[in-house]
């Protein structure tokens, strides 16, 4: 157990402590509730950052401080807008620090709670991917304009399919715990993929798509709602670093679109949903059609596939390495877990040409900026 207490008096809050809870569904860092005494006074999250994970927490939290004091000035020019529950709110140590280090050398940081939230783990209509759509457009078109330097790569080669796909046929070739051969089918429908997968870096090689700024792990619960079901805040921002822009669409489409769990032993739950599709594109696009490069709009759908391909490639890695990585709960839970990843990139390529179809629907009448 942690004293919290005796953590956030490091921190630069108002109000006095009156107890401190986990909190959440995070399966990264460590998450509590900070309540204060006073009814009139902000509560507060307080989060354990897994170092093991993060590997440089001072590099992460100075992208978190100019990414948040950003966005934050641009709300506050919006008169209607609340910037301490539409943004993430950093408190400070008394040394003026975003982060608190513990003699066991925890790395511990203080945010506002946002008071109200809704948070849904699973997305049940076209309304609610909308709102998701429209919350991660929005925070991509937000950062655009961020000045100054790159941000840090709080996590090296995270979405990098090349980097991925060489680390999987290096743990075929090692084969530690050989089960190679239990997965001669996955093989090829990997290799079958793998020219195709690399095209968003190709792309990105030859200077036709940008690198920008994006959230990387979009899943919905990383959007917090009102309580009229509508966007109210981005929060998760440690994998926030330079990357494509199918990035965060893809990843959304694969999390949110799926009729069935992420590792669900019944492929035939699993397929992609095609209103949910379009309900996140119609709200993605509505705030990022304009920035957006004609290029990059013609590869969104692709980027739909490219994650439940890139996903499934982590876990079949992890089944042949010996589930080092991802937790399992049974045995062949990392190959159950590809398996459905690779079954929902089936159905998104059986409808392909209608989310094609959608993304070309939503990006019309846009100002093409190529
Ligand atoms: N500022 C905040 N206000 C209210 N709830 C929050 C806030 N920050 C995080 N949470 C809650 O805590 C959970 C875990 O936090 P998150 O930063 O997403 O960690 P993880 O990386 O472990 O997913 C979130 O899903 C959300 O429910
Ligand atoms: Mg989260």
């Amino acid at each position: 157990m942690y004293m919290l207490e005796q953590i956030v008096s490091n921190f630069r809050h108002n109000g006095t402590y009156a107890s401190g809870a986990p909190y959440g569904s995070g399966h990264i860092n460590d998450t509590f509730k900070i309540d204060t005494k006073e009814t009139d006074q902000y509560n507060y999250i307080l989060q354990r950052v897994n170092h093991h994970v993060f590997k440089d927490v001072p590099g992460l939290m100075e992208n978190v401080e100019r990414v948040t004091s950003h966005i934050r000035k641009k709300i506050e020019a919006n008169p209607d807008s609340n910037p301490d529950r539409e943004v993430l709110t950093v408190i400070p140590t008394h040394n003026n620090s975003s982060y608190h280090v513990d003699s066991d050398g925890n790395f511990w940081r203080m945010y506002i709670f946002i008071w109200d939230n809704k948070s849904y783990d699973v997305v049940d209509s076209p309304e609610k991917a909308f709102e998701g759509g429209r919350m991660f457009g929005q925070f991509q078109s937000q950062l655009a304009d961020l000045p100054g330097k790159p941000l840090n790569d709080t996590i090296p080669n995270f979405h990098n399919i090349a980097w991925r796909l060489d680390t999987f046929m290096d743990t075929l070739k090692r084969n530690p715990v050989g089960r190679a051969d239990l997965v001669k089918e996955e093989i090829d429908f990997v290799l079958a993929r793998a020219e195709e997968m690399k095209t968003i870096l190709r792309l990105g090689e030859a200077g036709e798509i940008p690198l920008r700024i994006t959230h990387n792990d979009t899943k919905f619960n990383n959007v917090l709602l009102n309580q009229e079901d509508k966007g109210l805040c981005v929060i998760d921002l440690d994998t926030v670093m330079p990357g494509y822009v199918h990035y965060d669409f893809g990843d959304s489409i694969r999390t949110s679109t799926n009729t069935g769990a992420e590792d669900d032993p019944d492929l035939d739950k699993i397929e992609m949903d095609i209103h949910l599709f379009e309900g996140y594109t119609k709200g993605f696009l509505h705030e990022t059609k304009d920035t957006l490069n004609q290029v990059e709009i013609d590869h969104l759908a692709f980027a739909g596939k490219l994650f439940p391909y890139m996903i499934g490639l982590r876990f079949i890695t992890d089944y042949v390495d010996g589930d080092n990585y991802f937790k399992v709960h049974h045995e062949h839970h990392n190959l159950q877990r590809a398996r459905a990843q690779f079954k929902l990139l089936t159905s998104m390529e059986r409808q392909f040409e209608a989310m094609k179809e959608i993304v070309r629907k939503y990006a019309g009448g846009r100002d093409a900026k190529t």
